[in-house]
């Protein structure tokens, strides 16, 4: 368990930032996401669109690659915001990405405030269930 304090600040403009570099000409609606490792990287993302709609990747999918490419880890707190900088909840998808890679303490910004992951994924399917006998 982590004992050093969350710096939202600093994760909200890493997700600002992330945003900035969205590409989402088929929705206008340009996404950040910013996350902390258990070993104090930030890593972040933003969402990437494509012309056949359905392929597009939610800027969660570029964080947890990001995630990957710089070390791995876990996620200890995340945070993401739309154009206008306002939290954003991280769609049902992406709340399963991150699970896959949470920190046992994780906590999200929401926008009902702080929250752990179980309470924005409750009873999650995860890596357990593929190794406990059914
Ligand atoms: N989007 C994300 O990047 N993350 C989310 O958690 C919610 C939705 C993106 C996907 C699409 O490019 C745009 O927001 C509109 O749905």
């Amino acid at each position: 368990m982590e004992t050093t304090e969350v710096d939202w600040a600093a994760l909200e403009a890493a997700a600002v930032s992330a945003m900035l570099n969205a590409y989402a000409p088929y929705s206008k609606f340009p996404v950040g996401a910013a996350a902390l490792t258990g070993d104090g990287r930030i890593v972040s993302g933003c969402n990437v669109e494509n012309a056949s709609y359905g392929l597009t990747l939610c800027a969660e999918c570029a964080l947890v690659g990001n995630l990957q490419m710089t070390g791995g880890g876990l996620l200890r707190a995340f945070y993401c915001v739309d154009a206008g900088g306002n939290v954003l909840m991280p769609c049902g998808r992406c709340r399963q990405l991150l699970y896959e890679f949470r920190a046992p303490d994780m906590e999200l910004m929401t926008t009902q405030g702080i929250k752990t992951m179980d309470q924005v994924l409750p009873d999650a399917f995860g890596p357990q269930h593929l190794e406990e006998p059914r």
